[in-house]
């Protein structure tokens, strides 16, 4: 697996609407921005907020911390978690976990998670060259993500875990 050292790694789709959606691995000169988006307070739960999750993702070898950019700047966030520490679900080479997926609130509902998992693919297989799936875990309550990786092409494994202090989570599988 290659570090995060790679900050100029990015992907992007040129939408029709003239707003281009990209990914990025979060460097420094994306960071502060990154920190200061959140979902709405009820979904915390679901993805939890950068201030938890960024810090740890940068410092963890194994985590990619990755910057969802609408035309250029942060609307969303998410991690890319490979290797053993990623968890059961995941085989440790050729495998990797998406953790703490949202988009910003003030940006929701305009086609930016679809268009973000759109370019997942592509985008964590120049991270992964043997990449060969994708997992997640979501919420059972949270259908308005299941609908979102249900039309981003991610089929229900059937496997179910429960999360501590969490509910009972479905876990998602996209063949890469
Ligand atoms: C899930 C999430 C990332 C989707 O991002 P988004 O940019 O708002 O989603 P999009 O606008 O691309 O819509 C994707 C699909 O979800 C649907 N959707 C999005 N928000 C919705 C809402 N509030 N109610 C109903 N449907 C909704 C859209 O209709 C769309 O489905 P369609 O293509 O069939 O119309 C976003 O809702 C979010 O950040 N949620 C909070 C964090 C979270 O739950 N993360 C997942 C952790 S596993």
């Amino acid at each position: 697996m290659v570090g995060i050292a790679n900050h100029a790694l990015a992907a992007g789709d040129g939408g029709a609407d003239g707003e281009t959606v990209s990914l990025a691995i979060v460097g420094p000169e994306l960071h502060a921005r990154v920190l200061a988006l959140a979902p709405h307070p009820f979904q915390r739960a679901w993805s939890g907020v950068p201030a938890d999750t960024l810090g740890p993702a940068e410092r963890d070898p194994h985590q990619w911390p990755v910057a969802i950019l609408l035309d250029g700047e942060p609307v969303g966030f998410l991690v890319l978690h490979g290797g053993v520490s990623a968890g059961r679900f995941v085989r440790p080479r050729g495998e990797l976990l998406i953790r703490a997926f949202f988009v910003d609130a003030a940006h929701q509902r305009g086609g930016i998670g679809r268009r973000a998992l759109a370019l997942l693919p592509a985008f964590a297989s120049g991270l992964e060259p043997s990449l060969s799936r994708l997992v997640l875990t979501v919420n059972d309550t949270n259908e308005v993500a299941q609908r979102a990786y249900t039309r981003a092409g991610f089929l229900d494994t059937g496997e179910r875990y429960q999360r501590p202090g969490g509910g009972p989570q479905l876990v998602l599988e996209l063949p890469v």
